[in-house]
This record gives C-alpha cells, sequence and structure tokens, in this order.
C-alpha cells in the first residue's frame, strides 16, 4: 500500500487514462491502521531520518482510497506511548465515529485499539488525523489522505495526492520539542522551516507533456497556509474542501488554508524536458514547494479534451428565511486587544488567562473544556446562518465538524457562486457569511484549525438534537 503510494508520488507514469471503476461496488478491505513511530527522509540522503509519528509509521500515513456508496471499516491501533484517536475530517459521518476524544470516544489508549465504521455519503478529497493533542500529534506527523472516488470520476492519466505541511526540523533533521509553545498560540500558530509534499522536501514530480493530472491538494500543516502558483499551467479548480465546483481557471494564487483541500485539474502543456516549480506566496517570502520535471518524450500531442466537471454536491440547502442567525467574533491573540473573557464560566483579565496558556475567545469565551455550554445547541433540521467575525491580527481556518457550510459572502460581498466548505479561512479583520443544515445529531466542534489556537482557546461546540 504505502509502496504504491510512494511510485504514485514519484513519478511512475501511467500509460493509459483511468478510465471509471467497473466493479464500482465491491466492498472496501477493512483497514488497519497503527498509529506508531518511524523514520523517514524529510530532507533527503544528505541529511539524517527524522523520527516521527505516523500512521503505520509512515507520513502521510496509509492512503484509503475507497469508492463512494462503499462503507470505511478501520481499525486503529495505538502503539505510541500516549493515547490518541483518529478524526476523519469533513466527512459527514456520525457522531460516534467523529474522533474527538473526550466528546465523542474515550481516547485510544497506548496498546488498545478502535475500529471507526462509516460510510462517507460524499465523493471527495478529505483526510484523517490525531484529534489528542492534535498541536503535537498531528505536528509529528500523525495524518493521512482519505479519498472517495466518484463512481465515474472524469478521465485523467493521473489521479495524484499532495499532502502539503510544513515541519520545525533542526539542523540535523530532528523535529523540534517545542510543541504549544507560548509565542506560537499567541501568534500565527507553529509554522515551519521546512515545507513539504507529501514528507518530502523539495521534491521533484516527473510529469510528461500532454498528460493529464487530477491533483489533491490536502494542508496537513498544524497552521501553515499556502497560496500556490503553477506557473504557465493555468489549472482548473474542480473542488474545494472535497465538494465539487463548477470548474473555473483562478488568476490569484491558489489558497489552501490548514486543513483545507483543493481538487485541481492539470493539463500538462511544458516543453518535453523542462522544468516548472510550483511556488508559494502566502507569506513574505515565496519559495519552491516542489518542481515538476517534463519527460524527454510526451504522452501525447495536445491535451485531453473530455469533461473534468465532477457530479455536483448534494447537501441539504439551508434555508435562509428560517435560518437560525448566530453571529460569532473571533478576538484575543497578539495585537487583538482582548482584554477580558470567560474563562472557564467566569469573567478574567486576559493576563490571568494567558498564565494558564489561553489566549483566544469566541464571543468572549474562551474555549479551554470540552463541557464548556454550546455556541449553538438546536434540533435536528434547523438551518443555521452562521456569520464569523475576525477581529483579531491573525488568519484563522474555522473548521465545522461533521457538516459542510455554504460560504455566502466575504466581507459583505456576496459570492458569485457560493461554495461548500468545511475549513474556512477567515482572514484578519475579515467578516464570513456561511449557512447550514444542523441535520446530523451530536456534540460536534467548531474550531480554529490552526491547532496551536485551538489548544489555546479557540473553539466551541455545536449541539444537535
Ligand atoms: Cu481536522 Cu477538529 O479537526
Ligand atoms: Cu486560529
Amino acid at each position: 500500500m504505502n509502496r504504491r503510494f510512494f511510485l504514485k508520488r514519484s513519478g511512475a507514469i501511467a500509460l493509459f487514462p483511468t478510465l471509471p471503476h467497473k466493479h464500482a461496488m465491491a466492498a472496501a478491505e477493512p483497514i488497519n491502521i497503527t498509529a506508531r513511530t518511524g523514520k523517514i527522509p524529510i530532507v533527503g540522503p544528505d541529511f539524517p531520518s527524522t523520527d516521527v509519528w505516523g500512521f503505520n509509521g509512515q507520513v502521510p500515513g496509509t492512503p484509503i482510497r475507497i469508492i463512494h456508496g462503499q462503507s470505511v471499516q478501520a481499525t486503529v491501533h495505538n502503539e505510541l506511548q500516549v493515547p490518541t484517536a483518529v478524526h476523519w475530517h469533513g466527512i459527514r459521518l456520525p457522531n460516534a465515529m467523529d474522533g474527538v476524544a473526550g466528546l465523542t470516544q474515550p481516547a485510544i489508549k497506548s496498546g488498545e485499539s478502535f475500529l471507526y465504521e462509516f460510510t462517507p455519503p460524499d465523493a471527495g478529497t478529505y483526510w484523517y488525523h490525531s484529534h489528542v493533542n492534535a498541536y503535537e500529534q498531528v505536528g509529528r506527523g500523525l495524518y493521512g489522505p482519505l479519498v472517495i472516488e466518484e463512481k465515474e470520476p472524469p478521465i485523467v492519466d493521473r489521479d495524484l495526492i499532495w499532502m502539503i505541511d510544513d515541519w520545525r526540523l533542526r539542523d540535523d533533521a530532528s523535529i523540534t520539542d517545542d510543541f504549544g509553545d507560548g509565542h506560537d498560540r499567541s501568534h500565527a500558530g507553529r509554522i515551519g522551516n521546512v515545507p513539504t509534499v507529501n514528507g518530502r522536501f523539495r521534491d521533484v514530480v516527473r510529469v510528461r507533456t500532454g498528460e493529464r493530472i487530477r491533483l489533491r491538494l490536502i494542508n496537513a500543516s498544524n497552521a501553515r497556509n499556502f497560496a500556490l502558483s503553477f506557473g504557465a499551467l493555468s489549472p482548473s479548480v474542480i473542488a474545494i474542501d472535497g465538494q465539487a465546483v463548477t470548474p473555473y481557471k483562478p488568476d490569484a494564487p491558489i489558497v489552501v488554508g490548514a486543513a483545507g483541500r483543493v481538487d485541481l485539474m492539470l493539463d500538462m502543456n511544458g516543453d518535453p524536458g523542462s522544468l516548472l516549480p510550483v511556488v508559494d506566496s502566502f507569506y513574505r517570502q515565496n519559495f519552491d514547494l516542489v518542481k515538476f520535471v517534463y519527460d524527454d518524450k510526451p504522452l501525447r500531442e495536445s491535451a485531453l479534451d473530455s469533461n473534468i466537471h465532477l457530479p455536483p454536491p448534494t447537501l441539504p440547502e439551508p434555508d435562509l428565511t428560517a435560518a437560525l442567525k448566530t453571529e460569532v467574533t473571533i478576538a484575543g491573540g497578539a495585537m487583538g486587544g482582548l482584554r477580558r473573557a470567560k474563562f472557564n464560566g467566569e469573567w478574567m483579565p486576559l493576563g490571568d488567562i494567558a498564565r494558564q496558556g489561553y489566549v483566544w475567545a469566541l464571543n468572549d469565551v474562551v474555549g479551554s473544556r470540552l463541557d464548556m455550554p454550546p455556541l449553538i445547541d438546536t434540533p435536528g433540521g434547523t438551518s443555521v446562518h452562521l456569520t464569523i467575525h475576525n477581529q483579531t491580527a491573525f488568519p484563522h481556518p474555522m473548521h465545522l465538524h461533521g457538516h459542510h457550510m455554504k460560504l455566502l459572502s466575504i466581507d459583505g460581498v456576496a459570492l458569485a457562486s457560493p461554495r461548500w466548505v468545511d475549513s474556512p479561512l477567515v482572514m484578519p479583520r475579515q467578516t464570513v457569511e456561511l449557512a447550514f443544515v444542523a441535520d446530523n445529531p451530536g456534540q460536534w466542534l467548531f474550531h480554529c484549525h490552526a491547532l496551536e489556537h485551538h489548544a489555546s482557546g479557540l473553539g466551541t461546540l455545536v449541539r444537535i438534537s
């Protein structure tokens, strides 16, 4: 399984386009995933391998690929010295399978296992990751891709997954132990110094002229956001956070916030033998994330011109006229101007709260516990209109578990084509409007996916009865 992933990633060339599945409904095989330590050559042969925590010892962990309609049956074994649990990010699954230790299940103790079973209702690009001390466990590598293939996917030559991440490494390529560091909590989160694609720094991806690639970008970073440019390739965006969009060619770099996913269709139009860097420009300093290297022989003379549309989303449409209106203001952090907030039910000055490691609040409430009063408490089937105001100096990718939300507007400007998201990146001082049908019963987290922010108070609950 891992070997196949490696070959795909490093450029084994499929000679024939991927065709729709013949035996679409064969049952998916049960999967075993062991959380354990491993060693991976993140920085390449000139450096020692890095000690990581990975699912099946790999980073990314074993890719899970099923066909829409199939169920996932995954037994997670914990061979680490610490408890863990697995969250299936973006999947609208039953609450008991959501993997939030202390809320939806007890943590899986060292030496124990847990069986996750669910049938993803939507095709698309998702991922799984630890949800116990996530800022450390995801930061050490506990994540993997989860792909639910459409029953009749668009025809491509290759379907590639890029899990993009960044690591904070020392000169000997070991991971720095400063997880949950105070500066990271109150500023942009743990931003690393070694950006990677599928666990490799400055990787090279071999391609052929004329090749059509479906590229599934999954941002598994603790906190780093990406804005990627593909030079002259002009990719089409075909899905965001797993849900299909009408294909479009963006005129700016493609933003993939922490935890976000973007599916692209790439027609490799470069000259045989040429090179093309993929450049990130989210922060002040641009860098090459990865390079495409064209083979000397083209695959075909001109690009495929078959359909690239995915089947449209089948999410329930919120009723805006009857919606429960909820406003949430994100405050706190460095340069945030927050003076006092409610901590464990009591108003306190931010300085006192910060001494206990918390620096963020939602509607003046610090999300310090899983038994806190929920932001939203509503019967199943309610349409919710959610407005998020980011009054801080930092971007926050706000993730709602168990649901997708329709992004309606940004700073009061309605989107020409509203899109479904599960982890919208809300930029500093920005206001976004979202709507969703709260139709999945249970207690769900709603939190910032900059994992250090969540660990320091930027989270709340949505309770659906
Ligand atoms: Cu991707 Cu609360 O998680
Ligand atoms: Cu945040």
